[in-house]
């Protein structure tokens, strides 16, 4: 009886680690301001890992979509897309989802929580009541997650039908002051790593007014690779295309 007591305690414990600062920082051996980062390093392994389970040469879009206090990023990928059910287990925090428990690579992990970190990470950053969205096989879950008193995490989440499209995309909000963010580090990091890959990258400001008035738009052009095309440039050498955003703010 008394060791079953203490099991529950641990398992408890162990969970709620996923949704402090403390806790993830142990998880993740980051600080709490390099969680953006550890965003985005574990969507990119996860949409290139998707992509080549599936066969085909990995297609990653990056976005960072800045509103004001909040920050938005998510990673799409061209592979199989996410299964209802790996989102549904992947929210059991006290068990590991993952489809690559058999083998490991250097430079990509194979727990299966790392997306459970990144459904921590937002709330222990006190974002609020903005959701993490994960998006495949036609099917959205948009995860708010709660503490309950004792600790462990309940995850409402709303699952609607949004058509078949290709892979999957993970969207996830940060507190835009409280996290340092490089996805233009990251595009490149990947692309360099996974010269089979094409890494593309939109950056978005929404709402920022220039001194005259009109609004701004933080485009990443790769330089030295531009083309004659104003808003596309691609770079053959390390499979980088950054794309200027086209978006109407
Ligand atoms: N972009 C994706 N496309 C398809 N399936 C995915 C994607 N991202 C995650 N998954 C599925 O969800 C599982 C859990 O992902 P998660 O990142 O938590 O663990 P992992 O990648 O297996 O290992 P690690 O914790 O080291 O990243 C994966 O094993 C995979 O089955
Ligand atoms: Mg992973």
């Amino acid at each position: 009886m008394q060791e079953k007591l203490e099991r529950t305690t641990f398992e408890t414990s162990r969970q709620a680690e996923y949704f402090t600062a403390e806790g993830l920082t142990k998880l993740t051996e980051q600080s709490r301001e390099d969680f953006g980062n550890v965003v985005l390093k574990e969507l990119g392994d996860n949409a290139l890992d998707a992509a080549e389970t599936a066969g085909v040469a990995p297609e990653l879009l990056i976005k960072r979509e800045r509103r004001g206090n909040i920050t938005r990023v998510s990673v799409s990928d061209n592979g199989g897309g996410i299964p209802p059910k790996t989102v549904e287990s992947m929210q059991d925090f006290s068990t590991l989802t993952s489809d690559k428990a058999h083998y490991r690579t250097p430079t990509r992990g194979a727990q299966g929580n790392a997306l459970k970190t990144i459904i921590g990470i937002p709330h222990a950053l006190d974002i609020g009541d903005e959701p993490v969205i994960i998006e495949g096989r036609g099917t959205r879950h948009t995860i708010k997650p709660v503490i309950d008193a004792a600790g462990v995490p309940r995850l409402p989440s709303r699952v609607e039908s949004i058509g078949e499209r290709v892979g999957t995309t993970v969207t996830v909000p940060l507190p835009t002051k409280r996290v340092k963010l490089d996805p233009s580090y990251w595009t490149k990091a990947f692309a360099i790593f996974n010269p089979h890959a094409f890494v593309n990258l939109e950056q978005v400001d929404v709402g920022v007014e220039h001194v005259n008035g009109s609004p701004k738009r933080s485009n990443l052009i790769n330089r030295p690779c531009r083309t004659p095309l104003p808003l596309v440039s691609t770079c053959p050498t390390t499979g980088v295309a950054l794309t200027g955003t086209t978006r109407a703010l």
